[in-house]
């Protein structure tokens, strides 16, 4: 069927979100695996627990339009999820890698502040004062999250990591 409403772009683009968090889970599981850094490692985890909270308001989102939630594979998220799985092929160092993978979050990061705008601004249009809040939230996570992995991104020391490393005996 053809989308020619901005009820049913706001529709299909809250099933691409909803796709695109599903997806996140895993990558942010893999993503903290690949880090040596406990703070790194523990900012990770804390994101993922934050998107399974973000998927619990979008099923919220859906339940307010009257829709069962249905994720739509997101070609966007799924291409920044590709990109780092071709970077693995260059096989960079540990820790190179955990830096690479605070780039490519904070990408991600980005996609996903934009995807929650766009979503806001539709619902704001159809009037769903409650949808507009219950996205506001997610998109506050993820601004928070971006402004942290730019902290993280500053602060690395790619010398200090490798010290700490071959100090555990590798
Ligand atoms: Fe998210």
């Amino acid at each position: 069927m053809a989308i020619s409403t901005i009820e049913e772009l706001f529709e299909h683009e809250l099933k691409d979100m909803y796709g695109a968090e599903t997806s996140l889970l895993a990558a942010l599981d893999q993503m903290a695996d690949e880090s040596s850094d406990r703070d790194i490692k523990k900012s990770f985890q804390q994101h993922r627990k934050e998107t399974q909270g973000q998927l619990k308001r979008l099923e919220r989102v859906f339940k307010a339009i009257g829709e069962k939630p249905e994720a739509e594979t997101c070609p966007g998220i799924e291409g920044l999820i590709k990109e780092k799985k071709t970077f693995m092929r260059e096989r960079p160092s540990d820790e190179l890698l955990e830096f690479y993978n605070i780039g490519a979050a904070q990408k991600v990061e980005r996609y996903e502040i934009t995807a929650y705008e766009n979503l806001i601004d539709m619902a704001d249009k159809l009037g769903l004062r409650d949808v507009v809040e219950l996205l506001e939230q997610n998109l506050q996570e993820e601004e928070a999250a971006l402004n942290k992995l730019k902290a993280i991104a500053s602060e690395f020391d790619a010398a200090e990591e490798e010290e700490t490393t071959s100090s555990r005996g590798r």
